[in-house]
């Protein structure tokens, strides 16, 4: 099912999740939401709280390049979901554009870690864990800072973060 997703400056967003516990029935519809609602606004991560959910849950279904032509690019089995994520390594820095769900249509580049190391949890309870120093990388670490109550806007410079805030105040009126 499609929910609605929480959009900034909404105080929802800062929020620190916490923990799941249960990795049952509940955690399941949960993520299928998260795949529909992610899905339907044309994204590649979703953080629970991003639709109202305090929970450390987060999924990630980064688009085939290889897709053939009417072919599913974001099929369902391609959705990484993680539960309860540590960033255990980080090193080296990049720059990315960046985009959000909760900022729609705002892009901006910001410095992540290069490669991270990170374990989490699938949906049965198991524990895995996995490195990337790509775009998966960038995405992970999207993604956990939304677990902790943070938005990648915060991360901009203060003179870019100030166009930003007018920016998005203007568009805001119109939404
Ligand atoms: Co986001």
């Amino acid at each position: 099912m499609v929910r609605d997703i929480v959009v900034y400056p909404d105080k929802r967003l800062k929020t620190v999740s916490k923990e799941v516990e249960a990795f049952d029935e509940a955690l399941h519809t949960l993520l299928d939401d998260m795949y529909d609602t992610m899905r339907a606004k044309n994204g590649v991560g979703l953080a629970a709280i991003q639709i109202g959910v305090p929970l450390r849950a987060l999924i990630i279904n980064i688009p085939l390049e290889d897709a053939a032509e009417g072919e599913e690019e974001q099929p369902r089995e391609n959705t990484l979901e993680m539960i309860n994520p540590v960033i255990v390594e980080k090193d080296g820095s990049t720059k990315f554009q960046e985009g959000c769900l909760s900022v729609p249509g705002i892009y901006e580049e910001v410095e992540r870690a290069k490669h991270v190391k990170v374990e989490y949890f699938d949906r049965h309870g198991e524990k895995h864990t996995i490195e990337d120093d790509d775009f998966l990388a960038i995405a992970m670490q999207h993604e956990i800072d939304h677990l902790d109550g943070k938005v990648f806007i915060e991360k901009l410079s203060f003179t870019k973060r100030k166009k930003f805030e007018k920016e998005w105040k203007k568009r805001l009126k119109k939404i």
